[in-house]
Protein backbone atom coordinates (compact mmCIF):
# COMPACT_ATOMS: atom_id res chain seq x y z
CA UNK A 1 0.00 0.00 0.00
CA UNK A 2 1.61 3.48 -0.83
CA UNK A 3 0.30 6.23 1.35
CA UNK A 4 -0.31 9.13 -0.50
CA UNK A 5 1.72 12.30 0.13
CA UNK A 6 0.58 15.04 2.07
CA UNK A 7 0.43 17.28 -1.63
CA UNK A 8 -1.84 15.14 -3.20
CA UNK A 9 -5.33 15.77 -1.68
CA UNK A 10 -5.54 19.47 -1.67
CA UNK A 11 -3.81 19.33 -6.03
CA UNK A 12 -6.69 16.36 -6.18
CA UNK A 13 -9.38 18.24 -5.16
CA UNK A 14 -7.60 21.67 -7.18
CA UNK A 15 -8.13 19.51 -10.45
CA UNK A 16 -11.39 18.33 -9.52
CA UNK A 17 -12.67 21.75 -9.07
CA UNK A 18 -10.84 23.00 -12.35
CA UNK A 19 -12.76 20.70 -14.41
CA UNK A 20 -15.88 21.67 -12.18
CA UNK A 21 -15.41 25.29 -14.16
CA UNK A 22 -14.49 23.79 -17.43
CA UNK A 23 -17.39 21.86 -17.32
CA UNK A 24 -19.74 24.98 -16.52
CA UNK A 25 -17.61 27.64 -18.82
CA UNK A 26 -17.20 25.03 -21.90
CA UNK A 27 -19.90 22.28 -21.66
CA UNK A 28 -23.39 23.62 -20.38
CA UNK A 29 -24.71 26.01 -22.79
CA UNK A 30 -27.11 28.51 -21.71
CA UNK A 31 -30.48 27.86 -22.59
CA UNK A 32 -31.80 30.44 -25.42
CA UNK A 33 -34.08 31.95 -24.15
CA UNK A 34 -31.57 33.74 -21.28
CA UNK A 35 -31.98 37.23 -21.24
CA UNK A 36 -35.11 37.39 -22.93
CA UNK A 37 -39.11 37.77 -21.63
CA UNK A 38 -41.98 36.43 -22.71
CA UNK A 39 -44.09 37.89 -25.00
CA UNK A 40 -48.03 36.86 -23.93
CA UNK A 41 -49.82 34.77 -26.36
CA UNK A 42 -53.54 33.57 -26.81
CA UNK A 43 -55.33 31.91 -29.16
CA UNK A 44 -56.10 35.10 -31.26
CA UNK A 45 -52.62 35.03 -31.72
CA UNK A 46 -52.46 31.90 -34.04
CA UNK A 47 -53.91 32.84 -37.40
CA UNK A 48 -53.98 29.54 -39.23
CA UNK A 49 -53.52 29.85 -43.05
CA UNK A 50 -54.45 26.59 -45.26
CA UNK A 51 -55.82 25.58 -48.16
CA UNK A 52 -58.64 28.39 -49.39
CA UNK A 53 -60.99 25.62 -50.27
CA UNK A 54 -61.64 22.73 -47.93
CA UNK A 55 -62.61 23.24 -44.07
CA UNK A 56 -60.09 23.81 -41.61
CA UNK A 57 -61.03 20.56 -39.56
CA UNK A 58 -59.82 18.88 -42.59
CA UNK A 59 -56.28 20.10 -42.38
CA UNK A 60 -55.83 21.19 -38.85
CA UNK A 61 -56.56 19.79 -35.40
CA UNK A 62 -55.67 20.64 -31.81
CA UNK A 63 -56.06 18.26 -28.79
CA UNK A 64 -54.41 18.04 -25.68
CA UNK A 65 -52.30 21.17 -26.65
CA UNK A 66 -51.05 20.09 -29.75
CA UNK A 67 -51.75 22.06 -33.35
CA UNK A 68 -51.07 18.89 -35.88
CA UNK A 69 -51.35 20.51 -39.31
CA UNK A 70 -51.27 18.89 -42.46
CA UNK A 71 -51.04 19.80 -46.65
CA UNK A 72 -51.34 17.63 -49.47
CA UNK A 73 -49.26 18.13 -52.38
CA UNK A 74 -51.84 19.02 -54.97
CA UNK A 75 -54.04 21.29 -52.41
CA UNK A 76 -54.73 24.77 -53.67
CA UNK A 77 -52.83 28.10 -51.66
CA UNK A 78 -54.54 29.73 -48.84
CA UNK A 79 -55.90 31.96 -51.34
CA UNK A 80 -57.83 31.82 -54.58
CA UNK A 81 -55.89 34.75 -56.12
CA UNK A 82 -52.30 33.47 -54.88
CA UNK A 83 -49.82 31.03 -56.90
CA UNK A 84 -47.88 29.76 -53.78
CA UNK A 85 -47.30 26.29 -52.93
CA UNK A 86 -49.99 24.60 -50.63
CA UNK A 87 -49.94 25.34 -46.65
CA UNK A 88 -51.08 24.61 -43.88
CA UNK A 89 -49.76 26.80 -41.50
CA UNK A 90 -49.68 29.18 -37.92
CA UNK A 91 -48.83 32.36 -38.99
CA UNK A 92 -48.30 34.07 -35.27
CA UNK A 93 -50.02 37.64 -35.47
CA UNK A 94 -49.87 40.75 -33.09
CA UNK A 95 -46.43 40.12 -32.51
CA UNK A 96 -44.90 41.26 -35.74
CA UNK A 97 -41.68 43.17 -35.66
CA UNK A 98 -39.20 45.64 -37.47
CA UNK A 99 -36.12 46.04 -35.36
CA UNK A 100 -35.10 44.38 -31.76
CA UNK A 101 -33.92 40.68 -31.20
CA UNK A 102 -37.17 38.21 -30.78
CA UNK A 103 -36.72 34.06 -30.28
CA UNK A 104 -39.80 31.75 -31.67
CA UNK A 105 -39.83 28.57 -29.41
CA UNK A 106 -42.01 25.79 -29.98
CA UNK A 107 -41.79 21.66 -29.74
CA UNK A 108 -42.24 20.52 -33.02
CA UNK A 109 -42.77 16.76 -34.45
CA UNK A 110 -42.37 15.54 -37.86
CA UNK A 111 -43.90 12.09 -39.13
CA UNK A 112 -41.90 9.61 -41.09
CA UNK A 113 -42.93 10.76 -44.46
CA UNK A 114 -43.09 14.43 -44.22
CA UNK A 115 -40.41 15.59 -46.86
CA UNK A 116 -39.84 18.79 -48.84
CA UNK A 117 -42.12 20.57 -46.28
CA UNK A 118 -41.09 23.98 -44.48
CA UNK A 119 -41.93 23.48 -40.86
CA UNK A 120 -41.13 26.96 -39.74
CA UNK A 121 -40.32 30.06 -41.45
CA UNK A 122 -39.71 33.82 -40.57
CA UNK A 123 -41.65 35.79 -42.87
CA UNK A 124 -40.65 38.89 -44.22
CA UNK A 125 -37.27 40.74 -45.43
CA UNK A 126 -35.84 43.69 -46.83
CA UNK A 127 -34.93 41.05 -50.03
CA UNK A 128 -37.33 38.44 -50.88
CA UNK A 129 -40.61 37.04 -49.16
CA UNK A 130 -38.55 35.20 -46.63
CA UNK A 131 -35.98 35.80 -43.67
CA UNK A 132 -35.38 31.69 -42.71
CA UNK A 133 -36.83 28.66 -44.13
CA UNK A 134 -36.22 25.30 -42.17
CA UNK A 135 -37.51 22.12 -44.30
CA UNK A 136 -37.30 18.70 -43.83
CA UNK A 137 -36.09 16.61 -46.49
CA UNK A 138 -35.77 12.73 -45.60
CA UNK A 139 -35.50 13.33 -41.85
CA UNK A 140 -32.38 16.23 -41.79
CA UNK A 141 -33.55 19.78 -41.46
CA UNK A 142 -32.09 22.31 -44.32
CA UNK A 143 -31.99 26.19 -44.90
CA UNK A 144 -33.85 26.00 -47.46
CA UNK A 145 -32.93 23.46 -49.71
CA UNK A 146 -28.93 24.26 -48.82
CA UNK A 147 -26.86 24.03 -45.19
CA UNK A 148 -27.84 21.33 -43.24
CA UNK A 149 -28.98 22.30 -39.75
CA UNK A 150 -29.72 18.88 -38.21
CA UNK A 151 -30.43 15.29 -38.49
CA UNK A 152 -32.45 12.61 -38.51
CA UNK A 153 -35.48 14.01 -36.49
CA UNK A 154 -38.70 12.19 -38.24
CA UNK A 155 -40.77 10.68 -35.12
CA UNK A 156 -39.92 12.45 -31.71
CA UNK A 157 -40.78 15.84 -30.60
CA UNK A 158 -37.56 18.42 -30.34
CA UNK A 159 -37.44 21.80 -29.11
CA UNK A 160 -37.00 24.43 -31.68
CA UNK A 161 -35.25 28.20 -30.85
CA UNK A 162 -35.02 30.84 -33.89
CA UNK A 163 -33.20 33.52 -32.98
CA UNK A 164 -33.48 37.25 -35.19
CA UNK A 165 -31.25 39.47 -34.41
CA UNK A 166 -32.38 42.06 -36.66
CA UNK A 167 -30.46 45.20 -35.10
CA UNK A 168 -27.02 42.54 -35.71
CA UNK A 169 -28.86 41.27 -39.01
CA UNK A 170 -28.43 37.46 -37.77
CA UNK A 171 -30.67 34.45 -37.78
CA UNK A 172 -29.62 31.57 -35.14
CA UNK A 173 -30.99 28.14 -34.75
CA UNK A 174 -31.08 25.85 -31.73
CA UNK A 175 -32.72 22.41 -31.76
CA UNK A 176 -32.62 20.86 -28.01
CA UNK A 177 -31.19 23.97 -26.63
CA UNK A 178 -27.93 23.28 -28.84
CA UNK A 179 -26.84 25.61 -31.76
CA UNK A 180 -26.89 24.01 -34.91
CA UNK A 181 -26.91 27.10 -37.56
CA UNK A 182 -26.36 30.74 -37.64
CA UNK A 183 -26.56 33.08 -40.61
CA UNK A 184 -26.44 36.35 -41.65
CA UNK A 185 -30.23 37.65 -41.89
CA UNK A 186 -31.63 39.51 -45.21
CA UNK A 187 -32.45 42.94 -43.94
CA UNK A 188 -35.22 44.04 -42.01
CA UNK A 189 -39.10 44.23 -43.26
CA UNK A 190 -42.28 43.19 -41.76
CA UNK A 191 -41.32 40.13 -40.06
CA UNK A 192 -43.44 37.44 -38.26
CA UNK A 193 -42.86 33.58 -37.38
CA UNK A 194 -44.73 30.75 -38.29
CA UNK A 195 -45.22 26.82 -38.19
CA UNK A 196 -46.71 24.78 -39.93
CA UNK A 197 -46.08 22.65 -43.46
CA UNK A 198 -45.93 24.54 -46.37
CA UNK A 199 -44.43 22.80 -49.71
CA UNK A 200 -41.09 23.29 -51.25
CA UNK A 201 -40.85 23.89 -55.14
CA UNK A 202 -40.07 20.57 -55.32
CA UNK A 203 -39.01 17.22 -54.35
CA UNK A 204 -41.79 17.08 -52.02
CA UNK A 205 -44.01 14.40 -50.64
CA UNK A 206 -47.66 13.36 -51.15
CA UNK A 207 -48.64 13.97 -47.47
CA UNK A 208 -46.95 16.44 -45.29
CA UNK A 209 -47.61 17.21 -41.53
CA UNK A 210 -46.27 18.56 -38.47
CA UNK A 211 -47.28 18.73 -34.82
CA UNK A 212 -46.65 21.62 -32.85
CA UNK A 213 -47.17 22.77 -28.93
CA UNK A 214 -46.01 25.35 -26.41
CA UNK A 215 -45.52 27.95 -29.00
CA UNK A 216 -43.64 30.84 -27.59
CA UNK A 217 -42.71 34.14 -29.00
CA UNK A 218 -39.72 35.86 -26.70
CA UNK A 219 -38.17 39.57 -26.92
CA UNK A 220 -34.78 40.31 -25.47
CA UNK A 221 -34.75 42.02 -22.24
CA UNK A 222 -33.18 45.33 -22.49
CA UNK A 223 -29.80 46.24 -20.89
C1 LIG B 1 -39.16 5.78 -42.39
O1 LIG B 1 -39.98 4.87 -43.10
C2 LIG B 1 -39.26 4.11 -44.05
C3 LIG B 1 -40.29 3.32 -44.86
O2 LIG B 1 -41.22 2.68 -44.01
C4 LIG B 1 -38.25 3.24 -43.34
O3 LIG B 1 -37.51 2.50 -44.28
C5 LIG B 1 -37.30 4.15 -42.57
O4 LIG B 1 -36.40 3.38 -41.81
C6 LIG B 1 -38.08 5.06 -41.63
N1 LIG B 1 -37.15 6.01 -41.03
C7 LIG B 1 -37.13 6.25 -39.74
C8 LIG B 1 -36.12 7.25 -39.28
O5 LIG B 1 -37.86 5.71 -38.94
C1 LIG C 1 -34.54 17.24 -55.89
O1 LIG C 1 -33.91 15.97 -55.72
C2 LIG C 1 -32.97 15.68 -56.74
C3 LIG C 1 -32.53 14.24 -56.55
O2 LIG C 1 -32.16 13.98 -55.22
C4 LIG C 1 -31.82 16.67 -56.65
O3 LIG C 1 -30.87 16.40 -57.64
C5 LIG C 1 -32.38 18.07 -56.82
O4 LIG C 1 -31.35 19.02 -56.61
C6 LIG C 1 -33.50 18.34 -55.85
N1 LIG C 1 -34.11 19.63 -56.14
C7 LIG C 1 -34.35 20.55 -55.23
C8 LIG C 1 -34.93 21.83 -55.70
O5 LIG C 1 -34.11 20.37 -54.05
Amino acid sequence: MVEPKSYTLPFVLLVVLLNKFKAILCYAPADPTYGFSPVALTPENLELQRPYDVPLEERYSYENGVHKLWVYADDKPHDPNSLTQPRTEIRIRGVDYSSGVWQFEGYGFVPNGTSGATIAQIHGAAHGATTLILRIYNGDMRYYSFDLVATDLYDKWFRLNIIHDVDGGMVTVFIDGVQKFATKDKGPGDLYFKCGVYAAPANISYYMESRWRDIKIFKKCES
